[in-house]
């Protein structure tokens, strides 16, 4: 067996959640740091850089199409802009792994190049739909064909000759499809604007006004004007909730815990799991506030008690969207019931979180009744046994935060995907009193 079939099953024991730990980098902002800082005039600087496979994916991108890029080092990156007009054409096609994030954005970027590219990635990513991007960009004048059946990758970005501003009705609330746009935008003729049905994540609006390029908001419309530049920032990047999330959920489920989770984002477009935790009764401390790297950032301090399950209000699925699985597991160890609806588009994320999840409680004994929209979730006792994650890291390390109320320990499959956003979840996990270890049977 290699290491990596071993690092594929994990057994989760439960324990004593307790300390102080930090969390990885956030995924979604380390992404556009790379972006920017490739096409930015001058020399970045990053640090908290999360070299997990996804964001790894993007900076091997950047680099196949000449752009030095020094590290990660301890999180530190030295990006060497290339300016706008200054990628080379890369020699082969570009593999984004198991990350949409980077496939999305980078069909924006690469559908205003001048040379052909390839993007293509893992089997969860092969299977995703990228027609919500080709469609607009199409729009825009991009030539974007999908090779895989019903819209899926790869995908072909034929040579652009120009491409045109777009006024974009987001049929979706979906941050990828925004921000797809909106770099397409940076070099199309005319105005680009994008309208969400809902807020979603605001990374790349923000990350563009620190590379100084001119945007502007008006209620849930977003719009820039082709044609101008971006100069080289200093970037800092904070704590991702998404990461935090597992430890904020394995605390506030085990009463007597106490935990402390230091310089975690808490964008308002990113923090709907936190409410919805608060609403079955989490008792989470926001303290320590400070704006770090243009970003909300806090220390999150969770007390363990009861939680109780909640009917989760719709207006928070887009802000929550990928705590879902975890989210879950506090409803399975939650008094009474939790109902989910509005939430489709987990089932087209890096697995069917819906499916997925749902099979897995089951399996450890608990009531969970899939919807097409969402899910049911009847708390009860969680058993020990075995779950699969279908290689989706969330639904990995959801299932190993489970161990902690469950009443045996917990094997999860499937798991080696964890690393494409939470390298080294395993040591922040035990160091937070986690028992969990590669399983190497
Ligand atoms: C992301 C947006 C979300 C999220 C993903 C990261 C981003 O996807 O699920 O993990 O960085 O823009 P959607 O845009 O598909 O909702």
């Amino acid at each position: 067996m290699t290491s990596r079939d071993q690092e594929d099953r994990l057994v989760a024991r439960g324990g004593r959640i307790g300390g102080t730990v930090r969390v990885a980098g956030d995924k979604s902002i380390s992404h556009r740091a790379v972006m920017l800082g490739a096409l930015a005039d001058g020399v970045s600087h990053v640090e908290g850089f999360l070299a997990g496979e996804d964001c790894l994916a993007t900076l091997a991108a950047f680099r196949a199409m000449g752009v030095r890029i020094e590290g990660p080092t301890d999180g530190r990156l030295v990006i060497h802009g290339v300016g706008m007009g200054g990628l080379r054409s890369p020699e082969e096609p570009l593999d984004m792994g198991n990350s949409g994030t980077s496939m999305r954005l980078l069909a924006g970027l690469l559908a205003a190049q001048p040379f052909a590219t390839e993007l293509t990635g893992d089997a969860s990513l092969r299977n995703r739909p990228m027609g919500r991007v080709a469609e607009p960009l199409g729009g825009m004048g991009a030539r974007i064909t999908a090779l895989g059946e019903g819209g899926r990758p790869p995908l072909r970005i034929a040579a652009s000759d120009g491409l045109r501003g777009i006024h974009y009705d987001l049929p979706v609330a979906s941050a990828q499809v925004k921000s797809a746009v909106l770099l397409a935008g940076l070099y199309a003729e005319g105005e680009t604007c994008v309208t969400e049905p809902a807020p979603t994540r605001d990374h790349t609006e923000r990350m563009l006004a620190a590379f100084g390029y001119p945007l502007r908001q008006e209620g849930a419309t977003v719009c820039l004007e082709g044609g101008e530049r971006l100069r080289a920032a200093d970037l800092a990047v904070p704590g991702d909730l998404s990461s935090a999330a597992f430890f904020l959920v394995a605390a506030a489920l085990q009463p007597g815990s106490d935990l402390t989770l230091e310089g975690v984002g808490i964008n308002p477009t990113r923090r709907g799991a936190l409410d919805i935790l608060l609403a079955m009764g989490a008792r989470i401390e926001v303290r320590n506030e400070r704006t770090y790297g243009g970003e909300p950032v806090a220390d999150l301090r969770v007390r363990g008690g009861e939680l109780e399950g909640i009917e989760i209000p719709e207006r928070l699925v887009p802000l929550a969207i990928d705590e879902f699985p975890v989210l879950f597991v506090a409803a399975a160890a939650a008094r009474g019931r939790t109902v989910l609806r509005g939430a489709a588009e987990l089932r087209v994320k890096e697995s069917d979180r819906i499916q997925v999840m749902a099979d897995g409680l089951q399996a450890l004994g608990i009531n969970a009744e899939p919807l097409e929209d969402g899910i049911v979730i009847d708390g009860g006792p969680i058993g020990g046994g075995s779950v699969d994650a279908h290689g989706d890291h969330r639904v990995a390390m959801a299932f190993a935060v489970a161990s902690v109320a469950a009443s045996a320990p917990i094997t999860v499959t499937g798991a080696a995907a964890i690393r494409t956003s939470f390298p080294d979840f395993l040591a922040v996990a035990r160091s937070a009193g986690l028992g969990i270890e590669a399983d190497k049977d």
